[in-house]
């Protein structure tokens, strides 16, 4: 009998439950043997709950259960989460985890001590959700130089720019509307400031590069300055609005960020709307190849979470080999990438804009308070010149592809 626990028992958590026991006998034959969850580790109770007697609030009956040999980590955050996980990975046990924030900020410490302890620390769950990304990068896609990684991957953001799409809705009422329907945390800074996508491209390209892209590196800008207005422009210009977080690697450069992007029906994550989630990775001899599916969500995140219980589970007393060193990587400063912009100014502000951006097209929409056109491609040094000079004139700017 393989004995695991979960820590945290919220949404994935409890998902991560239900997807152990109700799919116990498919799971058990992958595993070669019988799996239970025989803790569930939680602050609150949870009366009527159909395992509300396997919850417990002390971690070192967990801990110092030596039948337990795998935890869920599916608490989050960055405290009590980092020293549980290191206490269980201390002990001998493997780790799966969905805490992106934990595995960006900690990743190759935490694998470095499950080696030292013969047990494993695993995160698909961590980017993603449900699509499996971790494993194909580490072991399916490994005949590649990987050339870039580039992706979809906050399901709160891409519902709310798929309904202001549809619906010409402004950003304020969708996000309301989202967080009433449980789509955004009620704290929405991580998701819609672009955070989360960056904690999840840094751990992307860490897993790529085999050594650690720091997110706080990772130039980000989030969704809040997109309007119903961008989105008329967009329309008009053929192409939608998605959060992008990329991570690209060409002659000796890389280029890692994250910020909403303008898109062609040519790019195949054009198509990738509401909650889902999809990440394009180009390899030197595949080309192209795109994961997608739902990002986020209880029974999603859970069955990854599963997924490396089952590796772990047949991999017991020993180390699952990672490819990701704590050494860091100095990103390519962002300023000498080039592309073309899409640019709102103030109509007043039209003259000037014309001098400082070298002009492809004007786009009109009929909005004659502004002036609003696609630049030429240029740096995104020479850009960001362009916008400083220009000041309160710009109403704002979406990069495109
Ligand atoms: N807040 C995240 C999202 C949850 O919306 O994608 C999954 O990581």
């Amino acid at each position: 009998m393989i004995e695991a626990a979960v820590f945290g028992y919220g949404t994935v958590g409890s998902g991560t439950v239900e997807v152990i026991m109700d799919n116990n006998d498919v799971i058990s034959k992958r595993i070669g043997d019988k799996i239970n969850v025989k803790a569930i580790l939680d602050l609150r109770d949870f009366p009527g709950d159909k395992y509300e007697s396997r919850v417990v609030h002390d971690v070192n009956v967990i801990i110092d259960d030596p039948e337990i040999s795998i935890i869920c980590e599916t608490m989050g955050g960055v405290g009590a989460a980092y020293k549980f996980t290191k206490m269980a990975l201390e002990a001998g046990k493997s780790v799966c985890t969905s805490n992106k924030e934990l595995v960006a900020l900690h990743g190759p410490e935490l694998i470095e001590l499950a080696k030292e302890h013969n047990c494993s620390y695993k995160f698909e769950a961590s980017v993603g959700g449900g699509i499996p990304i971790i494993r194909p990068l580490e072991n399916a896609l490994t005949a590649d130089v990987i050339l870039s990684v580039c992706g979809i991957v906050n399901g709160t953001t891409n519902y709310m720019l798929t309904k202001m799409d549809k619906e010409g809705a402004e950003f304020d009422d969708v996000l309301k509307e989202a967080q009433a329907n449980g789509y955004a945390e009620a704290d929405p800074t991580a998701d819609i400031e672009g955070h989360d996508a960056r904690r999840k491209i840094a751990i992307l390209a860490s897993i790529v590069f085999g050594k650690t892209i720091n997110s706080e590196d990772i130039p980000t800008e989030g969704i809040t300055k997109i309007s119903a207005r961008d989105m008329k422009y967009a329309k008009q210009l053929s192409r939608k609005i998605k959060l992008l977080a990329r991570y690209e690697s060409s002659d000796n450069k890389r280029y890692a960020m994250v910020a909403p992007f303008l898109l062609t029906n040519e790019d195949p994550l054009y198509s990738v709307d509401d909650v889902f989630n999809a990440i394009k990775v180009t390899g030197n001899m595949l080309g192209e190849a795109m994961f997608y599916g739902r990002g986020a969500g209880k029974l999603a995140t859970a069955s990854a979470v599963v997924g490396d219980v089952v590796e772990c589970a047949k991999n017991l007393g020993k180390h699952i080999p990672c490819d990701w060193s704590s050494e860091v990587v100095t990103l390519t400063d962002m300023e000498s990438s080039e592309r073309k912009f899409f640019v709102r100014v103030g109509a007043e502000t039209a003259s000037e804009a014309k001098e400082l951006f070298p002009i492809e097209e004007e786009v009109k929409v009929g909005f004659y308070d502004e002036f609003s056109f696609v630049t030429k491609v240029m740096t995104e040094k020479a850009f960001k010149e362009a916008k400083e000079k220009m000041g309160a004139g710009m109403i704002n700017y979406i990069r495109m592809e």
